[in-house]
């Protein structure tokens, strides 16, 4: 783990110039186990040099996977086909990364040897019933820890079987940890999804020579098939262009260029949810980078009002949350979510650890089951504290921008799972952002 940092961040502005976010996280994770799996040397570019998508590279070398880093942001992995994989000698640490463990614990469930799968602190509060219970219809057998949380202890089956499965929640994370457990099923596996979410997994299958049937909301595939080594080129991610993109809406004067953003629709809710209370942000270049849309994106200063977050916009920017209640806190109004209370789930619960912040900032908040109910004003400074949340530690760093005073968040160490680098980057952007020792 790595050792306890926090920031200061100070009023500043304007925000000026081009920024290159890292790549991906979603689509780092899915290179590098589809790539493990396949036959033949594939070739990672654009990979996230952060801690989660390291600790799932780490995972497969432990199971006899040779990966290769020519170069920073660079993989080359030797791939060991459907059946290559060797039983780890321990435990497998997934870090922080629930994107991980869920989508390990699918692919895992259909080997021929026990494994077990760990993580960190927050990892081990989060539920895996979501996805072990769906993999037990499907013949695994896996133990879990109290109350369904990890430790999961995956042992080896004798067979799978196909399902035909709803998610109780739109999660990408589900979808796929069965999709890869369908990888060594017998018969045909189906994901009907409540709500469409990202499809990097059926894209990446797609890539990878793997028949899977696909739209919106659905996907099938049958087991029995083999994976062929591909390219993978991995965009910049748009979670992490999001905290520049709500920077440079909120600071006066700002105009940033965020440079080759993924912009894949079951990601972008944000933009969405930015444009209705009032943001400019234009898309210059659109284009295709590996399969994915991505553009560059033009933002500049807006006046920000309070709106009502369209409900069915809610899983497209479920990761965005955290920034868009900053946002919402500098807009003149009121803003209200719903239908979020997976946000309770994630790396904290991003919406008491979000209130408590803003309203340690001077903001009203008032927190519901689901969502929350912000009151635009004015910040103030003040200490917060991110909870060891890597979205919330940046989007407290955001706040500091336009706060009266400066704003200090506690615990920002897991900015490296996601973000390697976001302080110097967020520095060439024109934040006064420092990291300091914790008190
Ligand atoms: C992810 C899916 C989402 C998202 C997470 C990454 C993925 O989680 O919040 O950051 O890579 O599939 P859920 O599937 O739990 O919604």
């Amino acid at each position: 783990m790595s050792t306890r940092v926090d920031w200061i961040s100070h009023p500043a502005g304007p925000l000026r110039g081009d920024v290159v976010v890292p790549g991906d996280k979603s689509i780092s994770h899915r290179a590098i186990m589809l790539a493990a799996l396949a036959e033949g040397i594939s070739h990672v570019s654009g990979f996230l040099e952060g801690e989660d998508t390291r600790a799932t590279a780490a995972i497969f070398r432990a199971m006899g996977v040779a990966i290769e880093t020519p170069s920073a942001s660079q993989r080359i992995v030797h791939g060991v086909g459907l059946r290559g994989l060797a039983e780890p000698g321990a435990a497998l640490d997934c870090g922080n990364s629930g994107t991980g463990m869920r989508l390990l614990a699918g692919l895992l469930a259909g080997q021929r040897f026990d494994s077990t799968l760990i993580g960190d602190e927050s990892l081990t509060r989060r539920p895996m019933f979501r996805v072990t219970g769906p993999l037990s219809a499907m013949g695994a057998r896996i133990e879990s820890g109290e109350g369904g949380r990890p430790p999961l202890h995956i042992r080896c089956a004798s067979g799978l079987w196909g399902i035909r499965y709803t998610p109780p929640v739109a999660s990408a994370q589900v979808k796929s940890a069965i999709l890869l457990a369908g990888l060594y099923a017998d018969g045909d596996t189906e994901v009907h999804e409540p709500h469409p979410t990202r499809d990097y997994t059926e894209r990446m299958l797609a890539a990878f020579g793997w028949p899977i049937a696909f739209e919106p909301g659905r996907a099938r595939l049958s087991g029995g098939h083999h994976l062929r080594a591909t390219d993978v080129v991995v965009p910049a991610d748009f979670s992490s262009a999001a905290f520049f993109i709500v920077a440079a809406t909120l600071v006066p004067d700002s105009r940033l260029l965020l440079r080759a953003v993924g912009l894949n629709p079951r990601r972008t809710g944000l933009l969405a949810a930015l444009r209705l209370m009032g943001a400019d942000i234009r898309e210059h270049d659109a284009r295709e980078q590996g399969g994915e849309r991505v553009a560059d994106l033009e933002v500049r200063h807006a006046r920000l009002r309070g709106i009502e977050v369209p409900v069915e916009v809610v899983p497209d920017m479920i990761d965005e949350f955290p920034i868009l209640f900053v946002a919402a806190a500098a807009a003149q109004g009121t803003t209200t979510v719903r239908g979020a209370a997976e946000l309770r789930v994630k790396e904290s619960d991003r919406i008491a650890v979000m209130a408590k912040g803003l309203i340690e900032l001077g903001v009203r908040v008032e927190e519901t089951p689901d969502g929350a109910v912000i009151h635009g004003g004015r910040l103030r400074g003040g200490v917060v504290d991110s909870a060891g949340d890597h979205r919330c530690a940046m989007s407290f760093a955001v706040a500091g921008l336009i706060a009266h005073d400066a704003v200090r968040i506690a615990d920002c160490a897991n900015v490296a799972t996601s973000f390697p680098g976001f302080v110097e980057i967020t520095q060439s952007a024109g934040f006064l952002l420092n990291a300091v020792a914790p008190d």
